[in-house]
């Protein structure tokens, strides 16, 4: 669905994109010719997908950064270093993130603190780092940050995400309206479930799999190359226009529990006959009454 040379001369900064959904998003990117940097707290992991990656793509760069990103000046070394020996970057996703299931009353200071420090903090200082430097040289850039429909609903059991993430998607509307003169434009995409190793393992630890076919429209979870398309289309110059803006891929699950009548979904035709022959014997009993 896009041209082949589409990212060609670019280069994109993934957060967390040795693994998961960044690293799906990374191979999208080389795929339309976009050389690339991602960072991680794992420098093994990083080596090992731009080794992977590199061969996949003959010809394209992946450069590797071992960082914690909650930690603002180890970011403002990381971002420094890029600039100085890879180049200015050209976008950035927002992608590491943290995230476990735990009951709110059972969370520790500490434990919040792990969240937030990934994802509200260190979303702020990648995007912060890279934002003065664009603004500085009169460089056009694209920010993506991966949030979840929880920005929009909250959720329960994962306070600090949901927190954090709708931190983040405020940070992308004010930098949006602040940062849309200088040719900077952010955008987020709001994911449901889309399986991977490090989040299955943490927000789906009793394996119940079959709860997303039943919670869900589309009956299914999300697949990889769904939202790689989308971060694609994000990224691209030649939708430039779209600027703040917190966009959901999720079959529609988000908005399936606000319906009031969405637990009919599982009726069957019995159900329904039940329901119509119910609602006429009222009807006529109104009639019936008016004479
Ligand atoms: C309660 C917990 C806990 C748990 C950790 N903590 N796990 N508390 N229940 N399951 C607490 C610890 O007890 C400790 O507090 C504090 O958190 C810090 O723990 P550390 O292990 O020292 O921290 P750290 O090494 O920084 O680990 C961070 C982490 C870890 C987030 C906790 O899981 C991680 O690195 N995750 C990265 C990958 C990941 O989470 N991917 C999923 C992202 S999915 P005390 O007080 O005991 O010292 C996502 C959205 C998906 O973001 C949306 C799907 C719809």
């Amino acid at each position: 669905m896009f041209k082949a040379d589409l990212f060609k001369g670019k280069t994109f900064l993934v957060t967390g994109g040795g693994t998961g959904l960044g690293k799906t998003m990374l191979d999208k990117f080389l795929e339309l010719g976009a050389d690339a940097v991602i960072c991680g707290r794992r420098g093994s992991v990083l080596e090992e997908t731009a080794h992977e990656m590199m061969g996949k793509y003959q010809g394209r760069r992946v450069h590797t950064y071992t960082c914690d990103i909650k930690v603002a000046p180890a970011v403002e070394e990381m971002i420094d270093a890029i600039w100085r020996e890879v180049g200015p970057l050209d976008g950035l996703v927002n992608n590491a993130a943290g995230n476990f299931i735990s009951q709110t009353k059972d969370l520790s200071p500490r434990g919040f603190d792990a969240i937030a420090g990934i994802v509200f903090h260190g979303s702020f200082y990648v995007t912060h780092a890279c934002g003065k430097r664009w603004i500085a040289e009169g460089r056009k850039a694209s920010v993506l940050s991966i949030l979840t429909t929880w920005v929009w609903t909250g959720s329960p059991y994962v306070v600090p995400s949901a927190m954090s993430k709708a931190g983040v998607a405020v940070m992308t509307q004010s930098l949006a309206v602040e940062w849309g003169r200088y040719g900077i434009r952010l955008n987020a995409i709001a994911p449901g479930p889309f399986p991977t190793e490090g989040a299955w393992a943490r927000l789906n630890p009793m394996g119940e799999n079959d709860r997303y076919k039943d919670r869900n429209p589309m009956q299914r979870v999300g697949r990889h190359s769904e939202l790689a398309n989308m971060a694609a289309f994000l990224m691209c110059e030649e939708v430039e226009y779209i600027n703040g803006e917190v966009i959901a891929i999720d079959g529609g699950a988000g908005i399936m529990g606000a319906g009031t009548f969405s637990n009919m979904l599982g009726y069957g035709e019995q159900d329904w006959q039940k329901i119509r022959e119910a609602i006429q014997s009222t009807n006529a009993a109104d009639k019936a009454k008016r004479g």
